[in-house]
This record gives structure tokens, C-alpha cells and sequence, in this order.
């Protein structure tokens, strides 16, 4: 039986911008603006964006906070805490233009679970062939990231970035059976680390 795991990943909607933008700001030194959000999810029929969503509370569960958060006139905490995306290039080609963890997040394979989001989806569209992205040149950690789901650096693109860091364009070829096979299993072992992590 598959487990349970106690995280909720959702296409984007509109309302989820605001705090997918202030994640991006703790995330990127040139963050995109609030706009370029607002661009991808209405005006871009190619972009497919996800949200990560922190485990719901049992029932009746923050009940209290909820209340005195109200009482005080206080925004509710946004259940945000992650999130996914990618344009399609063309037939052959889906290109992930953004991936973040709220940094209270990290580290526990949060990540991970919507890179694997991004890929089955990118799978799922048929004639796509391949992922790319590209990642800063000192992001060692995505780079980490990308190459345990079997991204390969394909060559530098000197100056990319607006502050003049280059970046590392990768890409991996998703469409064989093998490859299938690998995200099916990192999968397996995802949920069972992130169902293990479920609070009782
Ligand atoms: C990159 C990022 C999305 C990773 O998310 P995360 O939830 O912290 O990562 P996970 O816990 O899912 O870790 C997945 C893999 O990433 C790598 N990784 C994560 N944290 C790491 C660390 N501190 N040191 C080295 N590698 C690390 C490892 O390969 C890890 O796999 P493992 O657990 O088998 O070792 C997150 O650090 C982030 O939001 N960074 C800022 C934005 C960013 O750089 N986005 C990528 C743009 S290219």
C-alpha cells in the first residue's frame, strides 16, 4: 500500500501568488516580481506551475489560533510553503523556470517532492522528450538536487544571470522506460521518508 504522506501539492492559482513571491524573495538574490508570477499563470498557456502545501492539522486542530488570529484582525498564515514550475518549449522540451523551498522548509525533502512533481508532469504532456533548467553556478545544492534525479550539466551560459553569475544549463532525457523506472523508485522512497516524518 502507498503511504500517506502528510504534504498537499496543487496546481498554482492566482490567490497563491502573493505568497509565492515572498518565498522567491528569500530564495533569489534577483527575485522575479509579483508580476512575472501573474504573467505565467494567466497569460501563458504553456506554463504548468505547482504549490506545495505545509500538512494540513487534524480536525479541530488550530482551531484556537485561527480564533484569536481573527480576533485580532491578523492575515491567516498562508499554508505555502513551496513551489514548482515549468514552461514547454515545444513538443520535445519542458524547461523548469522556478523551484523553491520556504528556507523553515528545507531539508526534508521538500524539494525533491516537487521536482518529481514538475518531471511526472512534464512526462505526462507525451511528446516531451526532455527537462532542462538551468541553476546558478555556486547553487551546489540544486545542482545536488538535479543530479540525483539524473540531470546531467550540459554546458556554462557566462553572465545569465542580472548580478553577471553564470549558470549551468542541464537537462536529462525523461522519456525511457529506465528513466521512468528510477522516478517510480525515488518516489517509493520519497513517501516513505515524508510519511514517516507525519506528525502523530
Ligand atoms: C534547492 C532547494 C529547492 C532544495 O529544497 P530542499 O527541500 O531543501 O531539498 P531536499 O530536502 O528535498 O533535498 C533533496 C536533495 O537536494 C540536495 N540537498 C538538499 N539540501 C542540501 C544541503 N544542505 N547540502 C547538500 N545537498 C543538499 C541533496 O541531493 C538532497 O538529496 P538527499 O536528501 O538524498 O541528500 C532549496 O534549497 C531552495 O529552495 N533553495 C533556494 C532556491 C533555489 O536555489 N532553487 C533552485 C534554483 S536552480
Amino acid at each position: 500500500m502507498s503511504p500517506v504522506i502528510p504534504y498537499t501539492v496543487r496546481p498554482m492559482e492566482a490567490r497563491d501568488v502573493p505568497a509565492v513571491a515572498a518565498i522567491e524573495r528569500l530564495s533569489f538574490p534577483a527575485p522575479w516580481p509579483i508580476s512575472t508570477f501573474w504573467y505565467e499563470l494567466t497569460a501563458n498557456g504553456t506554463g504548468f506551475y505547482f504549490v506545495l502545501l505545509r500538512p494540513t492539522e487534524r480536525p479541530g486542530g488550530g482551531r484556537w489560533k485561527r480564533w484569536l488570529t481573527g480576533m485580532l484582525g491578523l492575515p491567516e498564515e498562508t499554508p505555502v510553503i513551496g513551489y514548482v514550475g515549468f514552461r514547454l518549449l515545444n513538443d520535445a522540451e519542458a524547461h523548469i523556470t522556478t523551484l523553491a523551498v520556504h528556507p523553515d522548509w528545507r531539508g526534508r525533502g521538500l524539494g525533491e517532492l516537487l521536482l518529481l512533481t514538475a518531471l511526472e508532469s512534464a512526462l505526462a504532456r507525451d511528446p516531451v522528450r526532455r527537462v532542462s533548467l538551468e541553476a546558478r553556478a555556486s547553487n551546489e545544492i540544486a545542482q545536488r538536487l538535479y543530479r540525483k534525479y539524473g540531470f546531467r550539466f550540459r554546458r556554462v551560459m557566462p553572465g545569465y544571470y542580472r548580478d553577471g553569475e553564470d549558470a549551468w544549463l542541464m537537462d536529462v532525457e525523461v522519456r525511457e522506460t529506465a528513466y521512468r523506472e528510477r522516478l517510480a523508485e525515488l518516489r517509493r522512497k520519497l513517501e516513505a521518508r515524508l510519511s514517516a516524518g507525519r506528525p502523530t
